[in-house]
């Protein structure tokens, strides 16, 4: 696959068929996300592949609440998405029926091999996610080239305590994502909805857009 049609298609997938993912495909994926960036090649990334029937009802059991929470605020207006009411839908389906994924990935990092230049700021702090999400993002689209649906979720790191006792994730070590693994029931989307590039791309200031808009 064209890595540009993969970068375009890797959508969130929120209905998977019960098609195990074999082991030789996950450690196809886990061999080349292994390549992202982090700083200071420190590698701190460590992945729990959870296909337990019991851990992953444990894990959909922590998740469920804090779904119904963000679902009722999104719904009542109080908290703003971009996303389509179709999409949210499917976000709820896929919240219920959480512990019938094929797999859940949860991806520890160690904390001693973040660097988070910008923890002194007055602001969140981001930084530290940096030497996290490139991998992620590479394990996505690696599971994406092989005709493997993903779903990035991080409502569960409200949980970490729970999770890191339910799957003996030690000391040092924190949950950066869940990230559901599995074949679609569906299609792959064709193409995401994003921002054009003339909305999100500026030269020399701010405000200044690189691309004109075409009138
Ligand atoms: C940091 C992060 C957290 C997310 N958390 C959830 C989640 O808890 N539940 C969910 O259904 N989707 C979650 N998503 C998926 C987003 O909702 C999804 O990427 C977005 O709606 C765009 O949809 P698309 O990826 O299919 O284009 C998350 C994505 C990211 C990057």
């Amino acid at each position: 696959m064209e890595l540009s049609e993969a970068m375009r298609t890797t959508g969130t997938c929120r209905h998977y068929a019960d098609t195990p993912v074999p082991d030789e495909v996950l450690y196809d994926a886990f061999e080349v996300a292994r390549f992202g960036p982090q700083g200071g090649n420190r590698q701190p990334v460590r992945w729990i592949v959870v296909r337990d029937e019991a851990k992953k009802k444990a894990l959909a059991d922590l998740y469920l609440p804090y779904w119904e929470a963000y679902y009722s605020a999104i719904s009542d207006g109080s908290v703003g998405v971009g996303a389509v009411p179709k999409t949210i839908r499917s976000a709820n389906e896929f919240a219920h029926n959480l512990a019938t994924v094929p797999a859940l990935i949860v991806v520890c990092a160690e904390v001693a091999g973040l660097h988070p230049t910008d923890a002194e700021l007055d602001r969140i702090s981001v930084v530290a996610g940096a030497s996290i999400y490139p991998v992620v993002q590479n394990l996505c689209l690696a599971l994406r080239d092989q005709g493997v649906g993903s779903a990035v979720t991080t409502l569960l790191c409200h949980e970490e305590p729970a999770v890191s006792e339910l799957l003996g994730i030690p000391e040092g070590f924190i949950t950066a994502a869940h990230v559901a693994v599995g074949y679609p029931r569906d299609k792959f989307p064709t193409k995401l909805n994003r921002s054009p590039v003339e909305d999100t791309v500026s030269v020399d200031s701010f405000d200044t857009p690189l691309f004109a808009t075409e009138s």
